[in-house]
């Protein structure tokens, strides 16, 4: 991701924070929410195309599965949810950029029990550009891996999930690499730290199931696009020595939309032709 031109904390904006729109710089929380502590937050990630953001509704509805999944519930409808994303965006003036809500448990209790504790709810919303600065990006596998659904509500967008993702994701930069790609705790292909993977093999779309990834909206966005072009989509396990069948690879994800990718470790791969055909089918519905 390229680095912000500004500090998030410091810029002009507003942010709408538990019903309230609220100067950026004050929109602060207390050292003690529970949190912040125990890692239980749930957040989304969209993008705002022409002024609107894609997909909203999936969004708002994602984040209140993922705090529902770590047994809370938020303080405002799905309706509302969408209602705050809209007056945000159109307050801070932006016609593209990503928008970050987030849901907290509050610093009114400190334990591992997050009962007595309030839930807040903020959405931020502030230009961004690509994910990527590379046409097609190279991945290394990572050593972290995907944990069990036992061990872990994957499907849930949880703040807590993401320290595999940012362990494996540092761990990529500093070899050189633009990301990791991670297994699950069964040694099968899941996904990236921040996108869903698809791989072409014999002009079909294969892509892992759900058991351990995040089911992305974009994911199942472009598995729409495919069939639509008639291009079968195969869900299932895949193990990685399939890694050298795929003729085409690529990431799926809000911020990343559709990704190509170079290589996974020594195994190189061309932008090929479904890719780029998926790439300009979303770039197309995403503006529409
Ligand atoms: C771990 C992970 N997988 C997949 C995705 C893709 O999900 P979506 O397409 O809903 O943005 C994301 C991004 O939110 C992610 O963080």
């Amino acid at each position: 991701m390229a680095a912000p031109t500004l500090p998030m904390d410091d810029r002009d904006g507003l942010i709408w924070f538990n019903g309230q729109l609220v100067p950026w710089r004050e929109a602060k929380v207390h050292v003690l929410i529970h949190s912040l502590h125990y890692g239980n937050s749930v957040f989304e990630g969209e993008r705002i195309y022409n002024g609107k953001v894609f997909k909203l509704t999936e969004h708002s509805r994602r984040l209140h599965k993922s705090a529902n999944m770590l047994a809370y519930e938020l303080p405002y409808s799905i309706e509302e949810l969408d209602a705050a994303t809209r007056l945000v965006v159109a307050q801070n003036k932006l016609d593209s950029g990503y928008v970050r809500p987030l849901a907290w448990r509050g610093a009114e209790v400190i334990g591992v029990s997050a009962q007595g504790t309030k839930v807040h709810v903020m959405i931020a919303a502030f230009p961004w550009g690509a994910y990527y600065e590379q046409k097609a990006i190279r991945l290394v596998t990572s050593r972290w891996k995907r944990p069990s659904p036992e061990s872990s509500p994957a499907g849930s967008k949880a703040a807590g999930l993401y320290i595999i993702c940012t362990l494996a994701k540092d761990e990529a930069l500093a070899a050189g690499y633009h990301d990791a790609l991670m297994h699950d705790y069964k040694g099968r292909l899941s996904e990236a730290t921040g996108a869903n993977l698809f791989l072409v093999i014999n002009g079909e779309l294969h892509t892992p199931t759900t058991e351990t990834i995040l089911n992305g909206i974009t994911r199942l966005t472009v598995m729409d696009l495919a069939r639509k072009r008639g291009i079968k989509v195969v869900e299932r396990e895949i193990y990685p020595d399939e890694l050298a069948r795929a003729s085409e690879v690529f990431l799926t994800g809000t911020a990343v939309e559709v990704q190509p990718v170079a290589a996974i470790d020594q195994r190189e791969y061309p932008i090929g032709p479904i890719t780029t055909q998926l790439q300009a089918d979303y770039a197309a519905l995403v503006r529409s």
